[in-house]
């Protein structure tokens, strides 16, 4: 895999830039803070980790249960549970400055004024390398779901993070809208450096025994293999409408799905749901690529980004 060149850039029009040696990355709520998967395989191999959201204030997240396994996938209800951003600053980025992944912080606003806080917040902070916003979280009452939803909200968001600090800014999008493109074109507008997409779609599963919704919350976020062809098609679509790199997430499990999204337009890869069966999935799908590659006798990932046609 030495000769291949699997290197991808997710910031050309930022001054920093966001260089990945590979496409392969972590969806964010699905590998914690990258630490707790340090001993389990050699993390440092990966494209970039993204880390679980990250809100002002810690919080405790949704009442239980908040998983259900469904057909071909997962409904989760967490709640946006997490450490706060203080504590990442304070924790968990003196760890990630010593490595060579890049780590990129995912956040979630309460409002508009929340977004430029966090992104303040991060700004200088040594072991981040980029900012992912959240403005796509179906599972919180407050705040993140309005700020996807709507054109005006998604780009304000946007605008406020991006006000407050020069890292690269990635807007993760929701598929819960009626045309991600519109607010694909908004964002980016608004600053945004890149786009991932998609975050998970709402859902929900109902006890028939009990004749009651089995999460806690009710209603949740579907993500796994249920999700690939939306979301593949929705990275086709905004890939082919915007002119920054986007970043394909949603049910990848196998090489052979990352590079449908790689050939739909992708620039990069995220893992999620993949990673609780198996951990080193995001790793095997790395090495799956590498070796699509040397078989089709492609040097460059580059030359796959958008191929389909
Ligand atoms: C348990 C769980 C927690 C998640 N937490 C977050 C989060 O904190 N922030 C976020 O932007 N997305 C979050 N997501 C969405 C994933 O990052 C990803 O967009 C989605 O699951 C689709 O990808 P997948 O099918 O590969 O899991 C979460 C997903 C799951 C399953």
């Amino acid at each position: 895999m030495s000769s291949l060149d699997l290197s991808t850039q997710l910031a050309p029009g930022n001054s920093r830039g966001l260089p990945l040696a590979n496409p392969v990355m972590t969806a964010s709520g699905t590998f914690g803070y990258g630490t707790e998967y340090a001993e389990v395989f050699d993390i440092q191999k990966l494209g970039a980790i993204v880390c679980k959201g990250t809100t002002l204030q810690a919080r405790t997240g949704n009442p239980q249960p908040r998983l259900v396994e469904t057909t071909g996938g997962v409904l989760n209800s967490i709640g946006m549970e997490n450490i706060g951003i203080d504590a990442l600053v304070k924790e968990k980025a003196p760890v990630w400055a010593n490595w060579r992944v890049p780590v990129i912080v995912n956040i979630l606003g309460q409002s508009v004024e929340e977004y430029a806080e966090l992104a303040g917040l991060l700004d200088g902070v040594a072991g981040v390398s980029g900012i992912e916003v959240n403005i796509s979280c179906p599972n919180v009452k407050t705040g993140g779901i309005e700020f996807g939803a709507s054109l005006e909200s998604a780009a304000a968001a946007t605008a406020a993070a991006r006000g407050n600090t020069s890292l690269p800014l990635i807007v993760k999008l929701s598929p819960n809208v009626t045309e991600i493109t519109e607010i694909a074109t908004a964002v980016v507008a608004a600053g945004a450096d890149a786009l991932s997409l998609i975050n998970t779609i709402k859902g929900m599963a109902i006890d028939t025994g009990s004749r009651k919704p089995v999460l806690g919350n009710v209603s949740g976020g579907l993500s796994g293999p249920a999700i690939k062809p939306v979301a593949l098609h929705m990275v086709y679509r905004v890939a082919r409408s915007v002119d920054v790199p986007v970043i394909g997430c949603g049910g990848i499990a196998s090489a052979n799905d990352a590079l449908e999204f790689i050939m739909a337009g992708a620039s990069a890869v995220q893992v999620g749901t993949a990673i609780f069966a198996d951990p080193r999935a995001p790793l095997d799908i790395l090495e799956g690529i590498g070796r699509f590659m040397e078989k089709e006798g492609v040097s460059r990932l580059s030359e796959l980004i958008g191929a389909a046609t």
